[in-house]
């Protein structure tokens, strides 16, 4: 197994946000998260990746309030949750945000080269050359600002990052957020490709029917706790669940 999180819970001061909750990833799977507003999913993405710190480790920045968090998050059998965010994504456990957070100031490229702060000239290049095959926009537009690229582009960009880093896993916080049906179909076929290289997914997305399109299996999160999981199948055939999480 990739991923097993154990009996996750994470609380703020005195709500808990994630409750409970116990999920698998294996390699090469993909697996999709989804569930309302403010249900806890980029909490658990966060959680997961190790930028949800112990309270522990918490207590001089506390940007992010008391935070209890409780369960455990192996990767590849080992265990992440003491570990800092830069340890877990050097064992390839990548976090792609929501709202993309690029550093729109710099160019494409420096955007690409600041994601591949753990290869070397060499590999940058070849990792470089991937990306661009992945997304030819990047290549086109290497040398433009990236907050001023289109949301689309935006979005291709924060994933080209992530890919710099050479997932074994990757977390992707709601990419289609804001586009187009065109760009939204296009980007989609992206991830898939990625996904079909032999990088295990999570996607985390509101866009329920072509998520179930792509994942193998799939997490409901509700007021931070799983609702439900299972195949895309079994789900979509659930009338209940249909109605009442899927939205359709
Ligand atoms: N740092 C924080 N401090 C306190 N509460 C927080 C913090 N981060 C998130 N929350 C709360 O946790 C709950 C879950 O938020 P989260 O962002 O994980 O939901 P989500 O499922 O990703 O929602 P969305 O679909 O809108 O992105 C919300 O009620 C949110 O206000
Ligand atoms: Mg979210």
């Amino acid at each position: 197994m990739l991923l097993e999180v154990e009996n996750l819970s994470v609380s703020y001061d005195t709500a808990t946000i994630i409750n409970d909750v116990s999920i698998k990833v294996s390699e090469k799977e993909f697996v999709g998260l989804v569930g309302p507003n403010g249900a806890g999913k980029t909490t658990l993405l966060r959680a997961i990746t190790g930028l949800v710190k112990w309270e522990k480790d918490n207590k001089q920045g506390q940007r992010q309030g008391r935070i209890k968090f409780e369960g455990t998050v192996k990767f590849s059998g080992e265990e992440l949750s003491r570990m800092p965010a830069h340890e877990i994504v050097k064992r390839g456990l990548i976090h792609c945000p929501e709202r993309r957070r690029l550093f729109s100031e710099m160019t494409v490229y420096d955007n690409l080269l600041a994601g591949a702060y753990l290869a070397d000239k060499k590999k940058f290049n070849r990792l470089l050359q991937e990306i661009y095959h992945l997304f030819p926009v990047l290549k086109t537009r290497a040398k433009q600002i990236a907050g001023t690229l289109s949301g689309g582009e935006q979005q291709m960009l924060a994933i080209g990052r992530s890919l710099m880093l050479e997932p074994k896993l990757l977390c992707i916080d709601e990419p289609s957020i804001g586009l187009a049906p065109i760009t939204k179909r296009n980007l989609f076929e992206r991830i898939a490709g990625i996904a079909a290289s032999g990088i295990a997914v999570l996607l985390v997305e509101q866009d329920v029917v072509t998520t179930f399109s792509m994942s193998a299996r799939n997490y409901i999160l509700s007021h931070g706790r799983l609702v439900s999981e299972g195949s895309s199948q079994e789900l979509l055939k659930d009338e209940g669940i249909r109605k009442s999480y899927l939205g359709l």
